[in-house]
């Protein structure tokens, strides 16, 4: 579904991602990992289209490298960030409202935005303002945002970050809900092993932009170079 072929991103002397090739298929959860700095927030930028890069990226067999952000949203893929990103002024409704407006191949659909705003369990608050929500429904509106762009692919950028164990286990649920009912394939930057090992099908582990193994992620994680390059002292 999704294919990077020889992905290279430069910025200056510094190769953020190096040569990174690896597929995706439909209604997959891949995860990707690695320490602070590997490039994984910059392979979202890449896939998303923020900044052009060298290599190709495929979706459904098209060649998308190149395309704008706006009409690679509408192609299909959707994508959260790593600190969540609201209109404070805007109610819950019309924020999603917004992805739904501007995301959609079929245009404002009402209906579907309310159907979103009840799978992301934020309908008892749909009048709030964004500004006032706590961190676990800031980023459960993020997440329906993208939801209703009616995305093929959803990227998560680490979700779970700054949560505590009860919202880490709602906002799997919520994960797994949106790859088993909703049918999105989905690809999700993660440091949580358990998180990882867990919700995900194959495993990616980066280092410095570069691949160090890509796998099953029980095996994955067990892989001596990734316990030294990713785990470290940590692993116990
Ligand atoms: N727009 C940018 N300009 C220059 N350097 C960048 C830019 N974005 C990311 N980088 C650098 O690229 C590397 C990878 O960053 P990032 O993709 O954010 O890592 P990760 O998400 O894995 O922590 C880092 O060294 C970072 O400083
Ligand atoms: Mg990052």
């Amino acid at each position: 579904m999704l294919k990077l072929r020889n992905v290279t991103k430069k910025f200056g002397e510094l190769t953020a991602v190096n040569n990174l090739s690896f597929e995706v298929s439909q209604g997959q959860v891949f995860g990707i990992a690695g320490p602070n700095g590997a490039g994984k927030s910059t392979l979202y930028n890449l896939i998303s289209g923020l900044y052009s890069f060298e290599g190709s990226i495929l979706f459904n067999n098209k060649d998308i490298s190149g395309l704008q952000p706006h009409k690679i949203a509408k192609l299909g893929i959707s994508r959260t960030f790593q600190i969540p990103q609201t209109f404070p002024s805007l109610t819950i409704e019309k924020s999603i409202g917004v992805g739904n407006y501007f995301g959609s191949r079929d245009g404002f659909e009402p209906s579907y935005v309310d159907r979103i705003i009840d799978f992301v369990n934020l309908t008892d608050k749909r009048k709030k303002l964004t500004g006032q929500l706590n961190l676990l429904d800031k980023k459960m509106l993020m997440i329906g945002a993208a939801l209703a762009t009616k995305p093929a692919i959803l990227m998560l950028d680490e979700p779970m970050a700054g949560s505590n164990a009860k919202e880490i286990k709602s906002l799997m649920e919520l994960i797994k809900r949106i790859n088993q009912d909703m049918g999105i394939t989905i690809i999700i930057i993660e440091h949580f092993m358990k998180v990882l090992t867990e919700l995900t099908e194959r495993l990616l582990i980066i280092e410095t932009g570069t691949e160090i193994c890509c796998g099953d992620p029980v095996e994955v994680t067990s892989d001596p170079r990734v316990i030294e390059c990713y785990l470290g002292d940590s692993h116990d």
